[in-house]
């Protein structure tokens, strides 16, 4: 299961929460995040989100989101899913069809095909799109981070406008895994949107 979304969504807490409540049910949860994961994913993280010199252009942070998710899903991701345990992912490759595909400029078709060639095309079962309005995110992101951005979070207006129209594309295109939550109300109200549409979506495969 993964969860996605633009900045100041809530995703992380979200995330945090659905895997507490599986737990809760006596489910064997492995809670995890992109880009990280394991520990050369996380030290790419650090390279992508505070990045070195003029930082990277868009091809070199594909390919570097590319090896951060292809050790992630060969190291843990896998792993987990063997031993019988439900993953629960704060971001996926969704994020680099929507951050690098549809803001960065790059074909859908080649992150698919590094996907492909990193990570053996593997897709998640279930993705909840956590959306909330501009207002809502920017007004998040500043109490969060005291108004510091990262490398990515800092990109303009317009990038991160292209990073929601795509994930509703993807949403549009792919509705048997996808599910759009509405994440402008509390946090709880949110978890309870996203509980409910796992158990409509657990009811639909039995
Ligand atoms: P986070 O702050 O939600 O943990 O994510 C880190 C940043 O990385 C966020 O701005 C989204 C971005 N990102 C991409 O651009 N492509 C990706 O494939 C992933 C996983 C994240």
């Amino acid at each position: 299961i993964t969860f996605e979304g633009g900045e100041g969504a809530g995703k992380s807490t979200q995330t945090r929460l659905l895997a507490e409540a599986l737990a809760e049910r006596g489910i064997q949860v492995e809670l995890t995040r992109e880009p990280g994961g394991t520990a050369g994913a996380e030290a790419i993280r650090a390279l992508l989100l505070d990045p070195p010199g003029d930082g990277w252009g868009v091809r070199a942070e594909a390919l570097l989101f590319a090896a951060a998710r292809a050790d992630h899903l060969a190291r843990r991701i896998v792993p987990a899913l063997e031993a019988g345990k439900w993953v629960v992912c704060d971001r996926f490759l969704d994020s680099s069809r929507a951050y690098q595909g549809g803001a960065g400029g790059l074909a859908d078709a080649d992150l698919m095909e590094l996907h492909r060639i990193g990570s053996g095309g593997i897709l998640p079962d279930m993705t909840f799109l956590i959306e909330v309005s501009d207002d809502i995110a920017s007004a998040r992101l500043a109490s969060r981070d005291e108004g510091r951005m990262d490398a990515i979070e800092g990109r303009d207006r317009t990038y991160h406008a292209k990073v929601g129209e795509t994930f509703r594309r993807l949403a549009m295109e792919a509705p048997e895994r996808f599910v759009r939550i509405d994440g402008s109300g509390s946090l709880s109200q949110t978890h309870g949107l996203v509980i409910a549409a796992l158990d409509r979506f657990e009811e639909l495969q039995r």
